[in-house]
């Protein structure tokens, strides 16, 4: 017999599959613990870790949560015997390299799985060419393997624009377009499609696609990061890897991140792994270069300044100082 609330967190069943298995409609003046659904769900569980694990990103959590709400207040109203159809829940993530959508859209999955609305709650993620074929009649068999692979989960279309080339008429990608449309109004009871890319070229594509753009409900905005929220990002990193930044290291980073967003090429949250995973290589590179060849837990974890400071972004401090 399933709770009052009706949460199910490890089914493997979908929403609807999970309303028509409900026992008996609950009377009119019955009570129901949102709460306790919440908990059951493992709602909190997600949303806590997606906000541990993600520094920043403020109008991406809200909306996760409101969307975690809705589909709560859902099953809760289906308890009573309220059926409404499934909410459409297809989205477009719009932001710059390293910005956490791909992150984000992995955490979606799992959350959708958690409140019954996806089966399993895997993500797959493509591009163009694992849709898009070279000839004739390739295809709609290729965008459908892909789409059978996504069912009960998330379909993560990264770049969609690519999908589409407004210069050639004949391009086959139309073709992967149509398949998805139909798939996303017929089958979003089982499958949630989340596009992403940048902005621009993101509101480009929905221009020239105006079905497209009526079937995506959320449209969800994911910001640069600031300095800051690099640096708090850097240490979360550094952390996960099980090593610490000394004050210096600290000082240095900052400087780092500071030089590093001017640059070219620089990808949020991506050019702060990198960073670390070169500052990790650095701080190797020190210790076994090291004449003391004696060491402890200290300095096998300890980050320091000149662990980032040798790093290329400098050049130009050090060009000047040698004028
Ligand atoms: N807010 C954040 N807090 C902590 N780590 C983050 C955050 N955002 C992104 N990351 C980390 O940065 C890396 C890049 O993130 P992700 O791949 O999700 O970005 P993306 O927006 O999909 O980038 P791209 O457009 O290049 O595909 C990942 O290792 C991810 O864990
Ligand atoms: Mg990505």
């Amino acid at each position: 017999m399933t709770p009052i609330n009706g949460a199910d967190p490890h089914g493997d069943r979908n929403g609807d599959r999970q309303r028509d298995e409900k026992p008996d409609t609950l009377s009119p003046d019955a009570l129901v613990d949102l709460a306790a659904a919440r908990r059951e769900a493992g709602v909190d569980e997600v949303l806590a870790k997606l906000d541990a694990e993600l520094v920043g990103l403020a109008p991406v959590k809200t909306r996760i949560a409101e969307i975690a709400a809705l589909l709560l207040v859902d099953r809760m109203r289906a308890r009573f015997g309220l059926r409404a159809p499934q909410p459409n829940l297809h989205m477009c993530f719009t932001g710059n390299p390293g910005t956490g959508k791909t992150t984000v859209a992995l955490r979606m999955a799992e959350l959708l799985h958690r409140l019954g609305y996806l089966r399993k709650g895997h993500l797959v993620s493509v591009t163009r060419d694992d849709l898009v074929g070279e000839y004739i009649g390739h295809t709609a068999p290729k965008t459908k393997e892909v789409i059978k692979r996504a069912m009960g989960g998330v379909l993560f279309i990264d770049e969609a624009y690519y999908l589409y080339k407004a210069e050639n008429e004949r391009d086959y990608g139309s073709e992967a377009i149509e398949i998805l449309l139909q798939v996303m109004e017929n089958n979003r009871d089982d499958l949630v499609v989340i596009f992403a890319g940048y902005a621009d070229r993101m509101n480009q594509f929905f221009s020239a696609n105006p079905g497209m753009q009526s079937r995506v409900a959320h449209h969800i905005t994911f910001p640069d990061y600031t300095v800051e929220e690099l640096e708090q990002i850097a240490v979360l990193m550094t952390e996960q890897l099980g090593y610490t930044l000394s004050a210096g290291g600290r000082e240095a980073l900052r400087a780092y991140l500071r030089r590093r967003i001017e640059q070219p090429w620089f990808a949020n949250a991506r050019s702060v792994r990198n960073a670390v995973e070169r500052a990790r290589l650095r701080h190797a590179r020190r210790l076994v270069a090291n004449t003391d060849t004696l060491v402890g837990l200290q300095s096998l974890t300890t980050i320091e300044a000149e662990d980032l400071l040798a790093s290329r972004v400098f050049d130009d401090d050090r060009v000047a100082e040698s004028r």
